[in-house]
């Protein structure tokens, strides 16, 4: 069997396969809390190796988008024991994306409708989602926001610690800190965004500090081998931009290396688009590289690649030892049996993009299994 199908482990979460489910945002949990559906579309996703959930608020300033869930109320948490409890029933394994959406968000989704919080007071060009009391609902500017005064800093970094320790007593493997698609963590690591003059802007090691106090944070509250990071290094969705996305990631990963991390999760190229794409006039992102500089400061952690991967590329990346894993996001919205049609090399349901984000079970709970196609 190849080895993509077989058992592995990340860290302390040992998983059945190397198939990852990607995390997918799908605004469908109205009130920030999980509900039924919910359940039963990661119950139907249970024979992925590891389920990282949508990317799930922290807290309520962290909060960007209509219905998208919190990991901060006790309903939310509630609901989601009982996400936690059904995957785990069907023998699957899963975590958290922990998200801080930063600048792209919306004053009518903040809390006292404040202004969203970022590493600078520039506004993102970049759309956010809307649902008005009635149902209806709509792409929106995202808001002005304001930079974090220096000493409100040490209060995200609880908000993460907090959080962290809720997403364990809800039954989650583990939690995946989100520090990819120019949400806040990448508002700060990023020259085109940051504009500090605080030790939290400036030289790399001032942008990457934010990321890394999240990290000791977490690791210090739930162990290095239930935390794991996703990082996006060209990527440049929220207007995020760097003059040397090389350099910065680089010195994230070897500070990385530090701790011993389930998983280091790597958007090659665009999320949801070019694989090759650069930022400005960059030179093609080296992967490789990357993955070395990691290793060479001593990180052992699971390597998770995502990014338009197809059977063969997945099998090839992880029998070469290129990935240990591979994360597979629009293949998981329409097979909730993607690992056994990788297995057996059968056809895959094609996506609905019109119900990707929000809607009803259409496009979320009822794609067909595999008995049922033939
Ligand atoms: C509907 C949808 C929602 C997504 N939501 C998230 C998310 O919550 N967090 C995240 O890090 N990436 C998110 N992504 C990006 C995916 O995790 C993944 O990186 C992307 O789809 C590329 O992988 P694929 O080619 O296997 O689909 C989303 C993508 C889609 C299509």
């Amino acid at each position: 069997m190849a080895k993509l199908f077989q058992p592995t482990q990340a860290g302390d979460i040992a998983l059945k396969n190397h198939i990852v489910m990607a995390p997918l945002t799908r605004n469908r949990s109205p009130g920030a809390i999980p509900n039924d559906m919910n359940v039963e579309y990661y119950r139907q996703r249970a024979t992925a190796g590891l389920i990282i959930t949508e990317a799930t608020a922290i807290t309520h300033q962290g909060q960007g988008y209509a219905n998208v869930p919190g990991l901060y109320s006790k309903e939310a948490l509630d609901g989601w024991k009982r996400v936690t409890d059904a995957v785990h029933a069907e023998g699957g394994k899963i975590v958290v994306q922990m998200w801080h959406v930063g600048r792209i968000s919306h004053t009518a989704l903040q809390p006292n409708g404040g202004k969203p919080v970022s590493s600078t007071n520039r506004i993102a060009k970049a759309k956010t989602y809307l649902v008005n009391a009635d149902g209806t609902g709509g792409f929106t500017d995202t808001s002005e926001p304001r930079a974090l005064e220096t000493s409100e800093i040490p209060g995200i970094v609880e908000d993460y610690r907090k959080a962290a320790r809720a997403a364990i007593d809800a039954g989650f493997d583990g939690v995946e800190i989100h520090g990819a698609n120019g949400y806040l963590l990448d508002q700060f690591m990023r020259d085109g965004v940051n504009d500090r003059t605080d030790e939290y802007g400036g030289p790399i090691e001032n942008r990457a500090r934010l990321t890394f106090e999240v990290v000791e944070a977490v690791t210090r509250e739930i162990g290095a081998r239930r935390t794991a990071i996703r990082i996006s290094p060209v990527t440049p969705s929220g207007e995020s931009y760097d003059s040397n996305p090389q350099a910065i990631f680089t010195h994230v990963v070897e500070g990385l290396a530090r701790y011993d991390l389930a998983y280091i999760h790597v958007v090659e190229g665009q999320t949801g688009g070019e694989r090759d794409y650069r930022q400005g006039d960059n030179p093609s992102f080296d992967y490789k590289a990357l993955r070395a500089a990691y290793e060479k400061a001593g990180g052992k952690a699971a390597w998770m690649v995502n990014n338009g991967y197809n059977r063969d590329m997945a099998l090839e990346a992880v029998e070469t030892g290129a990935a240990d894993l591979v994360a597979f996001g629009k293949p998981f919205i329409a097979n909730p049996d993607l690992v056994e049609r990788l297995e057996k090399n059968l056809p895959l349901n094609t996506p609905d993009q019109s119900t990707f984000y929000g809607g009803t079970a259409k496009g979320y709970i009822d794609y067909p299994l595999l008995e049922k196609v033939a």
